[in-house]
């Protein structure tokens, strides 16, 4: 097949240093497609599985450079602002094969305005809305809609750009901080208002090389930072795949009226896409609406997939960047899996940083489990947390409460005071 031509492997470069970052590490490292995988920056964990390169992902032009110096073979990009900065149109005048999509392809999660009038222009389900850059009108919209009612930054805010305002109030309070200027300034220059969507959420993920699409699998995240929901939002705590609402039914009717209509319209917009589509969807008396787009995998959905995947990954990726994604098909195991997220004490509002973490190695060793870092950095021989995200601690099992309970075990062992975790991830599965 096409990567016969490849069978002595690639030098591959994987731009991240998340727990996203380390989970497609691990795996792309197992293949045998490649012979060197590096990762910009990367986190000790991933130092484990790849040699890490202090580069950080916003640095496009260095990025770019030691791709070419390293006559690197493959890249593949984790985190979504050095996609909607434009690093893959980079890499691609370079002719290094390169999986993620163009920062024109990128708006699909750079510019919710843009993702929403692709959904009403090619009558994808979405929520009703309407986009604003002034006051006035945005208040009077806030008005006829009523509330509960969602108000957005139009472009990336580190996932805080979204308000869902229980009263009109709020809502017009959210408007003014933004369009004022205040909170996220120029994401927030224009914003999209929209409808409230009351059901169950659910991660769903297909990759894309412009032309086919190859939908991987699902997951649900738990948004919230403290159990039954509670607390404020943060960027995931704990996730587990499959996600018990995803019935082959459902995923059909996601692929038929949701996914193949954006490959349609972005080819018909110019910007054909190639890379991961993470839907966000929200599942409203049984029928799935996309709440959003994001152009990258889910952190912690990811780590959930990867523990899933029987297939070589890399293959994939490259088959996606290279136009070949009609030639595989990726088979996942039929044992579900889970992550719990540790973070610090405090997120994701200010925490303490450099704070020990000890006993990972005991913990890694839990059967079926596996120990993803995020936020974690190498002081004098001592693994500390540097980031609000610090591990993700999965497992999988033959249901999901073995899954649970084996990340569970392994994450008991860890010593770390100044860390918590939700307890009750899965709990809708359960
Ligand atoms: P987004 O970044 O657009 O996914 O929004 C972040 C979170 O806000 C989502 O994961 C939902 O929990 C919530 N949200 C966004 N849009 C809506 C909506 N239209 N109705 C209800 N909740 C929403
Ligand atoms: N876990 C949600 C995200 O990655 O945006």
């Amino acid at each position: 097949m096409f990567l016969g031509l490849y069978n002595k492997g690639m030098k591959i470069l994987l731009v991240g240093s998340g727990g996203r970052e380390h989970a497609l590490a691990w795996k792309m490292a197992q293949s045998p497609l490649c012979s060197k995988l590096y990762v910009a920056p990367g986190n000790p964990g991933i130092a484990q599985v790849a040699e890490c390169v202090a580069i950080g992902v916003e640095e496009i032009d260095r990025l770019a450079q030691f791709a070419v110096s390293e006559k690197i073979e493959f890249v593949v990009v984790g985190p979504e602002a050095p996609l909607v900065a434009g690093l893959a149109d980079r890499l691609r005048e370079q002719n290094i094969p390169v999986f993620g999509p163009s920062a024109k392809a990128a708006q699909l999660e750079g510019s919710k305005g843009f993702m929403k009038d692709i959904c009403r222009k090619y009558n994808i389900p979405t929520a009703a809305y309407e986009r604003f850059s002034e006051i006035a009108p945005a208040h009077t919209f806030i008005d006829k809609l009523g509330a509960p009612i969602v108000v957005k930054a139009d472009g990336l805010a580190a996932g805080k750009g979204v308000v869902v305002a229980e009263t009109v109030e709020q809502a017009k309070d959210a408007v003014s901080d933004m369009l004022s200027g205040n909170a996220f300034g120029d994401a927030g220059a224009s914003i999209v208002i929209e409808e409230f969507l009351d059901g169950e959420e659910i991660s769903y993920f297909a990759i894309c090389d412009g032309e086919n699409l190859l939908t991987l699998s699902s997951a649900q995240d738990h948004k919230r930072a403290f159990d039954g929901d509670k607390g404020p939002n943060t960027g995931g705590m704990g996730a587990y795949s499959p996600a018990r609402l995803m019935t082959p039914a459902m995923e059909a009717e996601v692929l038929e009226k949701i996914l193949k209509p954006t490959v349609s319209a972005m080819k018909s917009e110019g910007c054909p896409f190639t890379g991961v589509f993470f839907a966000g969807l929200m599942v409203v008396n049984g029928v799935p609406k996309l709440l959003e787009y994001n152009v990258r995998f889910g952190d912690p959905e990811c780590q959930t997939l990867m523990l899933r995947l029987k297939s070589d990954l890399v293959e994939m990726l490259f088959a996606a960047a290279t136009g070949k994604l009609d030639t595989v098909k990726p088979e996942w195991s039929t044992n579900p899996s889970l992550c719990v997220v540790m973070a610090a004490k405090g997120y994701p509002g200010s925490y303490q940083k450099n704070t020990s973490i000890r006993n990972l190695d005991a913990a890694g060793k839990v059967s079926n489990a596996q120990i993803f870092h995020a936020g974690t950095a190498l002081k004098n021989g001592e693994i500390v947390a540097v980031g609000g995200r610090v591990l993700g601690v999965s497992a999988t099992g033959e249901t999901v409460a073995a899954a649970r309970e084996a990340a569970y075990k392994a994450l008991g062992l860890i010593d770390w005071p100044e860390g918590f975790c939700r307890r009750d991830i899965a709990w809708r599965a359960l």
